[in-house]
């Protein structure tokens, strides 16, 4: 027999998707009901319903997270008849094979974004991210410093310069890449973003990697490396390794007629600011690009003699 849900529940359900979609989470996936749960569910067909309202129902006076509604998901018991997810809407860059209208689509449903604090501390404007929407290679920052911000357009100031000069060493040019930060606006300060803000500017850079599709994503930094892996570690553990990375959020089996794109390479380097306060760690991160230099197939520009 089909089973149909509960206007009401269906009415729930449509709500919290929505508040995700407007969060800029558009994906969720199906989890395999908890034994209890299959058990619950077996009785009536709303306590099931129920079942993928309430585990997803942040505790009383906890915000919740859209990093966590990235990686928790909808546990749907209902096959066969109504699923629910026909209520989630598509990504609006969805089944738009051109990047660059994709970015835009992005860029616009970020809007003047007001959805972390971020937006009244001070930020000039949203710095979305530059460069090649077909980039094999993409840089991540943490977020924008004051260049940065007064420019909308990420690492234009010092440390900006010598990212220029480590992409340069590796035999190409700025223009190549896509360069994008964790966060889009500038933390007041130029303070380390904190997690809340990372989680809820995220999605939108996932979606961002998703429509480039590059083949290695270079986390500069700890903040883009924890946020983009969703880890705890330090630099040393993080460094010196490739990492298998599907932006969270990312179906493998999209049902569209783009083409399928199973993720890519990540590698974590130093951050450019730090290196400028620490440049005896350069050496290391010239490691780091060799690395992934060797991923891509590149080689270093010949040295020209003086
Ligand atoms: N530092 C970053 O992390 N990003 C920028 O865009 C500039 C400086």
């Amino acid at each position: 027999m089909p089973r149909t849900l509960d206007p009401e529940l269906r009415r729930a359900l449509a709500a919290r998707i929505r508040y995700y979609n407007e969060m800029g989470i558009y994906d969720f996936y199906r989890r395999p009901l908890s034994d209890r749960a299959a058990e619950i569910a077996a009785t009536t067909v709303v306590d099931e319903a129920e079942i993928a309202v309430s585990t997803n129902q942040p505790e009383s006076g906890e915000e919740m997270s859209p990093r966590k509604a990235t990686a928790v998901a909808m546990p749907v018991a209902i096959q066969g008849g109504e699923n629910i997810f026909d209520l989630i809407a598509l990504k609006p860059e969805q089944g738009v094979s051109d990047p660059v209208k994709a970015l835009k689509i992005i860029r616009e449903d970020l809007g003047d974004c007001t959805r972390c604090v971020l937006h009244k501390q001070g930020r000039k404007q949203i710095v979305f991210g530059v460069g090649n929407p077909k980039a094999e290679l993409m840089f991540v920052g943490e977020g924008p410093g004051a260049d940065e911000d007064a420019q909308g357009e990420p690492f234009v100031g010092r440390a900006g310069q010598l990212l220029n000069n480590m992409i340069k060493a590796m035999g190409i040019e700025r223009e190549q890449v896509y360069i994008a930060n964790i966060v889009k606006c500038r933390p007041p300060g130029n303070r380390t973003p904190e997690r809340d803000e990372c989680a809820t500017c995220s999605p939108f850079l996932m979606r961002q990697i998703a429509v480039i599709k590059p083949k290695v994503v270079v986390a500069l930094g700890a903040v883009a490396a924890k946020t983009l892996l969703a880890m705890n570690a330090s630099m040393m553990q993080l460094r010196g390794r490739f990492y298998d990375f599907r932006p969270a959020g990312v179906r493998v089996n999209d049902r569209s007629n783009e083409p399928r794109w199973d993720g890519c390479k990540l590698a974590v380097t130093y951050h450019p600011a730090f290196l400028l306060r620490d440049p005896r760690q350069k050496g290391e991160a010239w490691k780091d690009l060799q690395m992934v230099m060797n991923e891509l197939g590149m080689k270093p520009p010949e040295k020209k003699d003086a």
